[in-house]
């Protein structure tokens, strides 16, 4: 029975990776370590509340005696790192929780984690792993005819949120220089999917478009990003995990480069399609609003080093997953309902009051 220690797991992608390893590792064991900030969820767990399987702890990765207790108590083999603040919008409006979690909180994790490490027989020590979640955006902004980003691009973090997590893999790296702390990097493009906050793009134009609310793009909508379904980002961090050899970084993407219109086209058709309205189409509720600042352009990524290496390739494609995600927010309107908590709508007030 092996044992990982999730940190993070209350969230998106977290949640997305919890249940999808229950589900396939029937012996072993998840202690999940989440804050539980607005973006955590519980109810996102619901499948795997009160199993034995599933250890919940409500701790802030900044707790140094919390983690030094959950690893010394449930002495997991691996640590696989989510948490963090994610929002790009939410960093440029109030970037100071941003410093907190994803640099110190890190910073933090990494200090318990060397020092369980340290403790470990030769043999499990060798075994251990600490997997770092990163993004494709501290790489920076791409023009239109630039290759996509490749393991070697050099760091180019434009927005507080992605310098923050470009602080974060600098301390993991170094981590693994100065101690030997066995440490794995992915880089990850846009996720989407099942239990996605609706403050991201796609959860956003879906749950607004049922709501009969206005669709706000940024700027023009031709900003362009790659994306990934979550399971598929779940299948390559297993990946990683089980065969990335230490010490490397790996690229995720999904070889899916849209811009912001495109995509939200694609989702007004979808439920033109799945959910028609009363008359006309979702699409006459698209309204193009003020830019984001420091909009990063275009990002695109290179996941060639990992299908090469360990033979990952995404399941789904586009066209595929978003259906799979409109469904999903069709029939889940009871979750939707339960993440717009008090302190969303004031975000949602304060973001697109001009809307
Ligand atoms: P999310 O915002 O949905 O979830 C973050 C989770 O971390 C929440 O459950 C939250 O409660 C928890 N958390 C926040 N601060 C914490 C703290 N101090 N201590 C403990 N828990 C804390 O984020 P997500 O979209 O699921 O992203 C997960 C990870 O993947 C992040 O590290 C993010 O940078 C990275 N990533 C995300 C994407 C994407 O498209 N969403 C793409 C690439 C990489
Ligand atoms: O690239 C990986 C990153 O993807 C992750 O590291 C981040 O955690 C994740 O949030 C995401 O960042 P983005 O900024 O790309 O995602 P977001 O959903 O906020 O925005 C996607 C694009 O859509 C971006 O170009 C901004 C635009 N947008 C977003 C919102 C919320 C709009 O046009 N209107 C909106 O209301």
């Amino acid at each position: 029975m092996a044992t990982l220690l999730v940190t993070g797991g209350a969230g998106f992608i977290g949640s997305n990776f919890v249940l999808d390893w229950l589900r396939r590792h029937h012996g072993d064991r998840i202690v999940n370590v989440d804050k539980l900030t607005y973006a955590g969820n519980r109810r996102s767990l619901a499948a795997v509340e009160g199993q034995p399987r599933h250890v919940f702890s409500q701790t802030d990765i900044c707790d140094r005696a919390a983690l030094d207790a959950l690893l010394a108590t449930h002495r997991p083999q691996a640590v696989v790192h989510f948490a963090a603040e994610s929002h790009v919008d939410r960093s440029i409006a109030d970037p100071g929780a941003f410093i907190q979690t994803n640099v110190v909180g890190t910073f933090t994790l990494l200090e318990a984690a060397r020092a369980y490490w340290g403790r470990l027989n030769a043999a499990d020590a060798d075994h251990f792993r600490f997997l770092h979640v990163s993004t494709d955006e501290v790489f920076g902004s791409l023009g239109a005819d630039d290759p996509p980003f490749s393991e070697s691009t050099p760091y180019q973090p434009n927005s507080p949120y992605s310098a923050s997590k470009a602080a974060s893999d600098h301390l993991v790296r170094s981590y693994h220089h100065t101690y030997g702390l066995p440490v794995l990097t992915t880089h990850c493009s846009n996720n989407y999917g099942p239990y996605h906050f609706p403050e991201k793009l796609i959860p956003l134009m879906i749950t607004r478009a049922l709501a009969g609310k206005p669709l706000p793009v940024y700027g023009d909508g031709l900003n362009v990003r790659d994306w990934l379904y979550v399971g598929d980002h779940c299948t390559a961090i297993r990946t990683v995990l089980a065969r990335g050899r230490v010490g490397e970084t790996y690229n995720i993407g999904g070889w899916n480069e849209k811009s912001n219109l495109d995509v939200v086209h694609t989702l007004c058709d979808l439920l033109d399609a799945l959910r028609p309205k009363a008359s006309g189409s979702y699409r006459q509720q698209i309204t193009f609003v003020t830019d984001r600042p420091g909009h990063d352009r275009r990002y695109a990524i290179d996941a060639r080093k990992l299908e090469r290496e360990l033979g990952w390739r995404p399941a789904e494609t586009f066209e595929t997953g978003l259906r799979k995600t409109v469904q999903w927010y069709l029939d889940n309107p009871g979750w939707v309902k339960d993440v717009t908590s008090g302190e969303y709508r004031n975000w949602m007030a304060r973001q697109y009051a001009a809307a």
